[in-house]
C-alpha cells in the first residue's frame, strides 16, 4: 500500500487483500479501476484552477502509479496540458510551494566527485530513460533553477502514457548549479541551492560527471536533455552525440515535430518542400534546430547543401540573419544569407516573400496582425507556425492566425489552443507537441539498442508523423493526428526509429520479422495486474 507502483488502494481484490495481509487496512468493497477512475475526475474536474487539477495528479503519481497512468493515457487530451505545457509551467514556477514528495534525483554542485555514489542512490537499476535539465530555460519563462525539475517529471510521464516505457524505467534528474533568478533566490522557499548559476569548467565538470555516471550506471538508459540554455544545449549536443546515447529534445524533437507539420501542410497547398521559402522568427534552439532538420530533409530531395539552406531565413532579436553580420553564433552563421540587412519584419516578408513563418521566438505577439495579412498576401495560404511555449509567449493565437488571413493561414503552435470557428468553418489548431516525437523515438531507441540518435532518426520521425495524418484531419485544417491515436503514433515512429537504427548499424538487438509486435509487446499498458 505504501509503494506506489504496487498500490492499487480500493482495488485491492479479495484473494490479495487475504493473502498480502491487507484485509481491514483498506475498506471493504472492492473497488474497479473505472471506479476509481470516477472517484478521481468527480473532484478533479471541479477544481477552480489548473494549478490545483496538477496537484491532484502529482499526488496520485505518489499514491498510485497504475491509476495516474491509466487516467492520463486514456484522457491524454484533457490531461496533456497539465502534465506538459502550459500548466507544467505554472507549476515549475509555483514549485517550492506545491512540492509535496520527491520524485526524481536532484544532482548538485554539492555533489562534485560523488555523483556515481549519489546515482546508486536510485532504488532502481533497470533505468531506459533519464530526462535532465539544469532549469536554466525552462519553456519560454527563462531560469527557474531546481524549480525545472517539473520539467523532466513531466517529460517521462508522457514517455509512459504515450509510448509505453514503463514508469519504473525513468529517471527524472535537475542539475542544480544555482540560479539568476533573483526572486527565486529571494524566496526562502526556493529548494534548489540558494546561490547564483556557477558557470565555466566547475559547471562543466558537474555536467560531465554526471553523463560518465548515468551511462556507467545505467548503461541502457537514453539521456534526453532538456531545457538548457541555448549555449549549453548545444555545446552538450556537440560534445557528447557521438559518444553517447543522447539527443535534445528542444533542438531535435522540437525540428521534427516541425518538420512533420510541414509536410502535413504541404498536403493542404498542394506544394513541394523543394519550394518553400521558410522565414523563421528566432535563431535560438528551437528555430535552428528546425532549420538544421529542414536542410536535411531537403538534400534527402536532391537539393544541394547550398541550395537547402538559401530555403530557410531567419530573424533573430537583431533583424535579418545575413552574412555582413558579425555577431552570429556557431548555429546561425551557417543560415547567414546573401543580402542587405534588414530589421522590419514587414520589409522582410515583403522582400522574401515567404510561404512558412515559423515563429521560435519566445516573444508573445510576434506576428502581428500586419505581419500575418503580409504573409497573406504574398503567400496566398500561409503556414504560420506560433512555437513559443507557454501560451502566453505564443507568437499569435490561433483565433488571431485564423482572423487575420481571413481562413487562409494552415496553423500549429507550440501550446494547445481550442479548436474556433471563422466565418462558419471549424478550424482544428495543430498542437506542434513534441510529445509526437520523442516518446516513439526512445520506444524505437530502447527496443533496438541504439548505441547513439542519429539526426535520421529524427527524420524519419517527422515523415512517419506526417504519413498518420488523415485526409479528415487535413479538411479540418488539422496537421497532426488527434492526440487520441498517440500510443499508434509512438509505435509507429518507434518501428521506423528501430530500421533507423539497424541500417546504421547501431543496433545492439535484432529485431525479430514482425518488428511491430515486437515492439508493441514492449509498451507498458497500465491496468492493474494480479499480485497474487
Ligand atoms: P533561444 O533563447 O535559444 O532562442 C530565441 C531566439 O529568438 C534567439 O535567436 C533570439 O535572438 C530570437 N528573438 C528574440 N526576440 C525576437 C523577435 N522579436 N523576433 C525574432 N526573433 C527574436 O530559445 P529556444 O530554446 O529556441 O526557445 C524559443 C521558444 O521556443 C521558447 O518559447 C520555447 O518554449 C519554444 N519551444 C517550443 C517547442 C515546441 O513547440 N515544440 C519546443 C522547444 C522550444
Amino acid at each position: 500500500m505504501q509503494d506506489p507502483v504496487l498500490n492499487k488502494g480500493t482495488a485491492f481484490t479479495e484473494a490479495e487483500r487475504d493473502a498480502l495481509g491487507l484485509r481491514g487496512l483498506v475498506p471493504p468493497h472492492v473497488q474497479t479501476i473505472d471506479e476509481q477512475v470516477q472517484r478521481f475526475l468527480g473532484i478533479y474536474r471541479k477544481r477552480a484552477t489548473d494549478l490545483e487539477r496538477y496537484i491532484d495528479l502529482s499526488s496520485l503519481q505518489d499514491r498510485n502509479q497504475t491509476l495516474y497512468y491509466h487516467i492520463i493515457t486514456r484522457f491524454i487530451e484533457e490531461m496533456m496540458p497539465l502534465i506538459y505545457t502550459p500548466t507544467v509551467g505554472l507549476a515549475c514556477q509555483q514549485f517550492g510551494q506545491i512540492f509535496r514528495r520527491s520524485h526524481g534525483m536532484y544532482i548538485s554542485q554539492k555533489d562534485l566527485g560523488n555523483v556515481a555514489q549519489l546515482l546508486n542512490n536510485w532504488p532502481r537499476k533497470d533505468i531506459r530513460v533519464i530526462v535532465v535539465t539544469d532549469g536554466e530555460r525552462i519553456l519560454g519563462l527563462g531560469d527557474l533553477g531546481a524549480n525545472g525539475m517539473g520539467i523532466p517529471i513531466g517529460k517521462l510521464s508522457l514517455y509512459t502514457a504515450c509510448a509505453g516505457i514503463h514508469p519504473t524505467q525513468c529517471l527524472p534528474v535537475a542539475i542544480d548549479v544555482g540560479t539568476n533568478n533573483q526572486s527565486l533566490l529571494d524566496d526562502p522557499l526556493y529548494l534548489g541551492l540558494h546561490q547564483h548559476r556557477t558557470t565555466g569548467e566547475i559547471y562543466d565538470a558537474l555536467v560531465d560527471e554526471f553523463i560518465t555516471a548515468a551511462s556507467a550506471t545505467f548503461p541502457q538508459a537514453l539521456i534526453q536533455f532538456e531545457d538548457f540554455a541555448n549555449h549549453n544545449a548545444f555545446r552538450f549536443l556537440h560534445k557528447y552525440r557521438n559518444s553517447v546515447c543522447t539527443f535534445n529534445d528542444d533542438i531535435q524533437g522540437t525540428a521534427a515535430v516541425a518538420l512533420a507539420g510541414i509536410y502535413s501542410a504541404l498536403r493542404i497547398t498542394g506544394g513541394n518542400l523543394r519550394d518553400q521559402r521558410f522565414l523563421f522568427f528566432g535563431a535560438g534552439e528551437a528555430g535552428t534546430g528546425v532549420g538544421e532538420l529542414m536542410v536535411t530533409a531537403l538534400q534527402a530531395e536532391g537539393l544541394s547543401e547550398a541550395q537547402a539552406r538559401k530555403a530557410c531565413w531567419f530573424i533573430d532579436s537583431k533583424g535579418l540573419v545575413v552574412q555582413s553580420r558579425t555577431d552570429l553564433n556557431e548555429q546561425k552563421r551557417p543560415f547567414a544569407q546573401e543580402h542587405a540587412p534588414l530589421k522590419d519584419p514587414l520589409a522582410i516578408i515583403e522582400a522574401l516573400r515567404p510561404t512558412a513563418l515559423i515563429g521560435a521566438s519566445g516573444q508573445a505577439g510576434t506576428f502581428t496582425q500586419e505581419i500575418i495579412q503580409a504573409a497573406t498576401r504574398v503567400a496566398g495560404r500561409p503556414i504560420v507556425f506560433a512555437l513559443s511555449n507557454p501560451t502566453s509567449k505564443a507568437e499569435c493565437t490561433a483565433e488571431q492566425a485564423y482572423t487575420w488571413s481571413r481562413g487562409a493561414a494552415i496553423f500549429a503552435s507550440g501550446s494547445p489552443f481550442a479548436p474556433l470557428e471563422f466565418e462558419g468553418q471549424w478550424f482544428v489548431p495543430g498542437q506542434g507537441n513534441n510529445a509526437y516525437i520523442f516518446p516513439g523515438v526512445g520506444l524505437g531507441i530502447i527496443a533496438s539498442g541504439s548505441r547513439l540518435v542519429p539526426d535520421a532518426m529524427f527524420l524519419a520521425a517527422a515523415q512517419t508523423l506526417a504519413q498518420l495524418v488523415t485526409e479528415s484531419d487535413l479538411k479540418q485544417g488539422r496537421i497532426y493526428p488527434s492526440l487520441k491515436q498517440i500510443r499508434e503514433v509512438s509505435l509507429a515512429i518507434a518501428v521506423t526509429v528501430a530500421r533507423v537504427a539497424e541500417e546504421s548499424g547501431l543496433a545492439t538487438r535484432k529485431l525479430p520479422e514482425d518488428a511491430r509486435s515486437a515492439i508493441q509487446k514492449l509498451m507498458y499498458v497500465p491496468n492493474y495486474v494480479s499480485l497474487v
